[in-house]
């Protein structure tokens, strides 16, 4: 890396010299180091700027999915999710993220019942009472990204699929409460995992959160099973999603190979999943999108 001179500008961009910015945060860094500590690269540290602008993302992403919130019910398709997330996205001055990604079709997620995640959005695919789905939503606002998705009860579903509904979202909650500063993202993991086992289900494993903000999906990935204790040092400035996919059946998941897309649970059991993008700051977690 190269050493930047004490009168230097920061490397964070804040105009600020460097003594009088982040010096004393990358000497704490290198102690971490050299006690051995997985500390993340400045790349995975946001500047003040970059936070405004994934924040204002955040509250984009949130008007949309309180749209989806206020729309949703049995009888429509998903496919009029799709034009009503992309409709709203362009509305409020965003690229929905999804559309074009690496081959998506669509401009969100719909993933219902047993669809663990990556679900496409279909005209033929009507919400029925009784469905639970999850909708992903992913937004681009002036470059950069906010990313949350939230879950759904389409009227009244069993009492199985509601508790797996909640209890997704209270391990989710569970884990904000572990994501402090100088604390490590396995801590979040082991919140995530100790909570869902206790109530009967199971975490995906396969896939996971990431860091987000610039780019739709960045280092660091975020498992969802974890231990206290280890993996990435969590420090002020970093942002990444927290995502659990939560099945009541088998952990096990398989891709669809017709669309390459779909995941679904190997046992056909149902599948919930809650996402926000958290901000790592001195005074706790602030949740960029929900
Ligand atoms: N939004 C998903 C996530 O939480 C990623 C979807 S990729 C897509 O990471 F291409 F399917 F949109
Ligand atoms: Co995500
Ligand atoms: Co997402």
């Amino acid at each position: 890396m190269l050493k930047i001179g004490r009168n230097d500008p920061c490397w964070c961009g804040s105009g600020k010299k460097y003594k009088t910015c982040h010096l004393e945060f990358d000497r704490k860094l290198e102690n971490y180091e050299v006690m051995g500590e997985e500390v993340p690269y400045h790349s995975m540290i946001k500047t003040p700027a970059q936070i405004e602008g994934i924040r204002h993302a955040g509250v984009i992403n949130n008007q949309i999915l309180d749209l989806v919130g206020e729309k949703i019910c049995p009888g429509i398709s998903t496919e009029d999710l799709n034009t009503l997330v992309h409709e709203a996205t362009i509305r409020l001055g965003g690229i929905p993220a999804p559309l074009n990604f690496e081959g998506y079709p669509k401009s969100v997620c719909t993933s219902i019942n047993e669809v663990v995640c990556h679900g496409i959005p279909d005209p033929k695919r009507i919400l029925l009472e009784g469905d639970i789905i999850n909708v992903d939503v992913t937004t681009i606002v002036d470059g950069y990204y906010a990313d949350a998705s939230r879950m759904y009860c389409m009227g009244k579903v069993t009492p199985e699929a509601e508790k797996l509904v909640r209890v997704t979202k209270e391990s989710v909650d569970l884990a904000l409460k572990e994501a402090r500063a100088w604390g490590h993202l396995g801590d979040i993991g082991a919140a995530i995992s100790e909570y869902i086992y206790a109530n009967g289900f199971t975490v995906v494993r396969e896939i996971g959160g990431h860091g987000v903000g610039l780019e739709f999906h960045e280092e660091p990935w975020v498992s969802h099973i974890g231990t206290r204790g280890t993996d990435m040092l969590l420090v002020p400035g970093m942002i990444f999603t927290i995502e659990p996919m939560v099945n009541a059946g088998k952990p096990d998941v398989v891709q669809d190979d017709s669309d390459g897309w779909t995941i679904y649970t190997k046992d056909g059991s149902l599948s919930a999943q809650w996402e926000y993008t958290v901000l790592i700051t001195e005074d706790g977690p602030e949740v960029l999108a929900w």
